[in-house]
Formats: structure tokens, sequence, C-alpha cells
């Protein structure tokens, strides 16, 4: 197994020379400088409109379809054609939700898990426009000693699966508790279940925005059918990548949301069209992962990466459940185990007698994340807006950083 360079991981971002200590990552990333030069490169030498027969149109058009090549990549999908970009997560599961519209009929159910409202909202707001049902998959406690530690078991999720099962919505990565959700094990399981009850047709969509940064997608082992992240939390810039299986777009997202000429493949699901100089700069994201190991290879890169994040996870989940922080009312939300089943993103909130507003504990990032649902369903209650504390680490976070972040954590709760 093949161990992080830290140094040389560290050089490829120009912003952590500063010294400042990012940990706000599930936020959003630092940018490599190989994305950074790739938008200037082509805004200073390709910016035209695409489509154009000239040698710079050319050269454009060559750039921007190389956007789709690196998602194409990124998601292992099976052809470029089902791939493109978008604005925003947010934005193109909204376009999805929009152009299913045809393809959902009333009494058809939609699973959803509490998660980032991005995968949450579009699919409420589908159901709402064409009387579906909806059902909640929750996280339930795991653990006896803190009934905050949550996860979502797959046992929880096949009862809810039934013939009128049409649309599964979940997080391959909570960007709260940070655990992973065993993707490919759970549409497996579903897809039995939902056969076994006679379902006409199920499509799962999966939010991949926490799990991009840190493990390597794979859309077609996955066997799913709608699949998106964001650039800006994957080391590159403010746009979306998004996947939709061929058969999907050719069968269910058939309500036009784009421009009635404009049938083919992913062009009809981005309206207005993708910020050219956006997609071409996601294409230095697969070459600085791939630079992570000498096997220039994204499995081996992300394996790196996840053994690597386990030593940055360990001195703040032992800070964190030790009992000394227990008993001053330091609550992990999530499990506890420093294992590969977890991402180091990690949030808590302080209760008792001196119980402390999480605004008020460490300057990072508190609140609810947009996960609403799932923060305005942790009992006792808390104060939804105040929510939780969150530190979210990236393998170029170092131990001697996240030794400092413990440092004004054990000052702030003394
Ligand atoms: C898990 C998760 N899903 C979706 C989103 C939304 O991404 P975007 O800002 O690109 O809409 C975020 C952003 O924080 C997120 O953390």
């Amino acid at each position: 197994m093949t161990t992080l360079d830290i140094n040389q991981v560290r050089s490829c971002f120009p912003s952590l020379a500063s010294g400042f200590i990012y940990a706000d990552n599930a936020g959003g990333s630092q940018t490599t400088q190989g994305v950074i030069d790739r938008i200037v490169d082509y805004l200073s030498n390709t910016n035209v409109q695409m489509g154009g027969e000239y040698p710079v149109g050319l050269l454009s058009s060559q750039r921007v379809a190389e956007g789709s090549v690196t998602a194409a990549e990124l998601f292992n999908a099976a052809s470029v054609d089902e791939v493109g970009f978008g604005p925003s997560t947010t934005m193109m599961f909204e376009n999805f939700a929009r152009a299913l519209e045809n393809d959902i009929h009333p009494g058809d159910e939609f699973i959803i898990s509490y998660e980032h409202e991005a995968n949450n909202g579009p699919w409420k707001r589908l159901a709402e426009r064409r009387k579906a049902v909806l059902k909640y998959w929750q996280p339930t406690p795991v653990s006896t000693d803190n009934p905050y530690s949550f996860a979502y078991n797959i046992e929880e999720l096949l009862p809810l699966v039934s013939s009128r099962t049409r649309l599964v919505a979940i997080s391959a990565c909570s960007n709260i508790l940070g655990s992973l959700i065993p993707v490919e094990e759970a549409v497996k399981a579903l897809r039995q279940r939902a056969k076994e009850q006679g379902a006409r047709k199920v499509e799962v969509s999966v939010d991949c925005v926490a799990y991009a940064p840190h493990r390597k997608m794979d859309v077609q082992k996955w066997d799913i059918d709608y699949c998106v992240f964001s650039l800006y939390k994957v080391y590159g810039i403010h746009n979306a990548a998004a996947y939709v299986r061929l058969a999907a777009m050719q069968t269910s997202l058939t309500s036009g949301i784009a421009h009635h000429f404009m049938k083919d493949e992913f062009h009809k699901l981005q309206p207005g069209g993708q910020g050219y100089e956006l997609a071409y700069a996601a294409t230095g994201v697969v070459p600085y992962l791939k630079s992570l190991t000498p096997e220039n290879d994204l499995a081996a890169s992300f394996d790196a990466i996840a053994n690597y994040e386990q030593e940055i996870l360990a001195p703040l989940l032992v800070f964190l459940t030790d009992a000394k922080q227990v008993e001053r009312g330091v609550r992990l939300v999530g499990t506890s185990e420093i294992n590969l089943s977890r991402v180091p993103t990690i949030s808590f909130f302080v209760i008792g007698q001196n119980a402390i507003k999480s605004k008020d504990i460490i300057g990072i990032r508190h609140g609810h994340f947009y996960a609403y649902s799932l923060v305005d369903n942790i009992r006792p209650k808390l104060d939804v807006d105040d929510g939780l504390v969150r530190i979210s680490l990236v393998h170029y976070n170092t131990v001697e950083e996240v030794e400092r972040i413990v440092d004004v954590l054990r000052e702030a709760l003394a």
C-alpha cells in the first residue's frame, strides 16, 4: 500500500502555503494548481463559443469535451454521453426531478434518506406536484452509550420498499455523520426486495458530494441511475458533475427542461449550457488525484487517501470520545470507530449543566449544514440553527494541524 507524501500533496495547493488550517472541507475544499491553471488557460486562450469551425473554436469544444471524459472517469460511467456539468449539485437534482415529471404517477413512492436537502428537496417537490408518496429512511442509534451515535441500516430500508416504490434517494456518505453507506449492498438488497414486491420501475439517485473527496465512485458497480457531486469539494471549482444512466436518460427524463430542440444526451438536462471554463478546469482533478501514487491510478490513490485519513481522524475522535469529555457533555453525532467505514467529518455538540452553544465552541463551522431533517430529528431536540460543530478534514490536513485543533477544543471545553 502506497503512503501519501504529505509535503508533495500540500505543494499542489497554493492556498495551503499560508499555514492557515482549513478544516471545513466538507463545506468546500481548496483548489489544486492544475485546476487553477486550466481556468486561466481556457479564458486566456480558448474563450469562444463552442461549435465554431475555426481553430480556436475547435480547441474550445475539445477542451469542454475533455471535461466530460474526466467526469466519466470519476463516476466510472459507461459512456461520456451519460455525464455532464451544471452549476451545483442542488440544481442538477432539481433538473432531474423536473425532467422526470412525465414518468411519475399518483401513488408512486419515493424513499428518501435524512440527508442534505439537495437530494431531498427536489424529490419532495416532485412528489407534491405528482401526488407521489414520501417515505423516509432514517438513521438509528447504534450505541447504547451514546444515543446520538446514529447510522443507516439496510434492514430498516428494506421494509420501506413496496410494489409502488419508484425512486430511492440516498447519500453515499453523510455530510454530518461522516459515515459511508455501502451503496452497492444497499442497492442490491433494495432492487431484490422491489422485484419480489413486483415494483414496475425503481431508480436510485445518489448524492456523492460528501463521498467523492474521500473514496472512488463506481456508478456501474453500484447499479444506480442518477449521481451528482460538486467539484468545489473535490479539489476543484464551483460546478457540479452529474451522471444519468443512459436508459434513464432515454426513458425516464423525458419532460423537456431545455430548449425543445435540445433532445440529445445530456444537453437536454443543461438549460443554458454549462460553464465552459469550469468543465475544462475539472480536467485538472483526475491528474492531481492520480499523481498521489506511483501507480498513476485512481483506485490506488483513493486507497492511499482512505488510509491516510485514519491518521488524521484518530486524534479528534479519541479526544472527543474520551470519558472526561463525555462527562463534560460532549456528544459525538455519528459513529466513533476509527476505521474505513467513515471519513474524517466529525460532528458533535455539548449538552448538560455546562452546555455550550455550538457557535461558541470553535470558529470552524456550526449549524445543520443543510441536512436539516437529520439535525431536526435529533432527540432531545436541538436548536437546529445552532446545530452541531463540524470539523471536516481531507488528505491535505496534517496530524499537526489536527493536534492544534484538539488543543483549541481542549481549551474551549475546559
Ligand atoms: C452532501 C451534500 N450534498 C449536496 C450539497 C450541495 O452541493 P451544491 O452546493 O453544489 O448544490 C452539499 C453541499 O454542502 C453537500 O454537503
